[in-house]
């Protein structure tokens, strides 16, 4: 996406937000509309918000219970897509562990295809939560110093940050032990580093990932708790970051292992739960840019 149409779409999630906050009604702009979500992977905060996102514009909202459907009998993730096309909904959210399962199903079938997170590849409405977030917090994304903490090599939520963060201006930091850095991760635009305190040394946002251990075969790390010492976030560390730097966590968090309870819960630093509320307003703003048609 570019810069225009990324703002777009964080002009349009920061309407929602505000109107939803303010208790302003919101226009059913997906009445007479139905909205699948297919998730192959579990989710808390992605399908919740996507299912809210929908409700709140009036679609008619369907959660896909995989673990029951035909699937279970050997039917193609394509072919599954294919039979909830001829349904004609208007929108299919889907994730799935498949890195490209989106962007593959989105040439099979005729509705709009949103991703909710593929493999270690993409996550893309996260990335435009996370934006919409430090905007909101720190007044632009252009010129903040966001060090991007943690499993980079298997997180979707890193690379589309990188993406989106990037095309809007910031500068990026990665960092992870070598084990979890991606190979040539300079060339994705960021600077990248091993050592906690000089990654996040006067950082506008430290942003931590989760150990995706789901998606691990073999010990990354000797223990979780040599990887707290070394590149989990505490008061200590943190004190090398700007002295109002904003603490993220895109979810689900492992207190402990990849940050530290003081600081997750920092109530004037941490966005964390904000991060989850624009998640709502952000997803509204996607599926309504998607279905009614391309943002100014
Ligand atoms: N951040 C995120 O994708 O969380 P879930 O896995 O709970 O959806």
């Amino acid at each position: 996406m570019t810069k225009p149409e990324i703002t777009a779409l964080l002009d349009l999630g920061d309407d929602y937000l505000q109107r939803y906050q303010d208790g302003t009604p919101i226009k059913k702009v997906l009445k007479d509309r139905t909205q699948i979500n297919l998730f192959f992977e579990d989710s808390t905060r992605t399908r919740t918000s996507f299912e809210l996102a929908g409700k709140r514009l009036g679609a008619d909202v369907i959660n896909m219970i995989v673990s029951s459907s035909s699937i279970k009998k050997g039917e193609t993730l394509i072919d599954t897509a294919m039979t909830l096309n001829a349904m004609r909904p208007s929108a299919l959210v889907v994730r799935h562990s498949a890195s490209g399962a989106a962007a593959l199903l989105a040439q099979k079938v005729t509705c709009s295809v949103l991703n909710a997170g593929d493999g270690s590849h993409e996550h893309p409405t996260q990335a435009l939560l996370d934006a919409l977030t430090i905007r909101r917090r720190k007044g632009q994304i252009e010129g903040q110093i966001v060090a991007i903490c943690g499993d980079i090599l298997h997180s979707r939520v890193a690379r589309s940050n990188i993406h989106l963060l990037n095309t809007m201006g910031a500068r990026v930091r990665v960092i992870a032990p070598p084990t979890l850095m991606p190979p040539f991760a300079e060339n994705l635009g960021v600077s990248v580093h091993h050592d906690m305190r000089e990654g996040i040394a006067d950082a506008d946002v430290v942003m931590m990932l989760r150990l995706q251990t789901e998606r691990m075969q073999g010990a990354f790390v000797p223990s979780t708790s040599e990887y707290f010492h070394y590149y989990g976030l505490d008061a200590k560390k943190l004190a090398h970051a700007k002295d109002d730097a904003l603490i993220m966590h895109p979810g689900p968090m492992n207190r402990g292992v990849e940050i530290d309870t003081v600081v997750a819960d920092d109530i004037d630093r941490s966005a964390i739960q904000d991060q989850v509320e624009t998640g709502v307003a952000i997803r509204m703003a996607c599926l309504d840019a998607l279905c009614n048609g391309p943002l100014p």
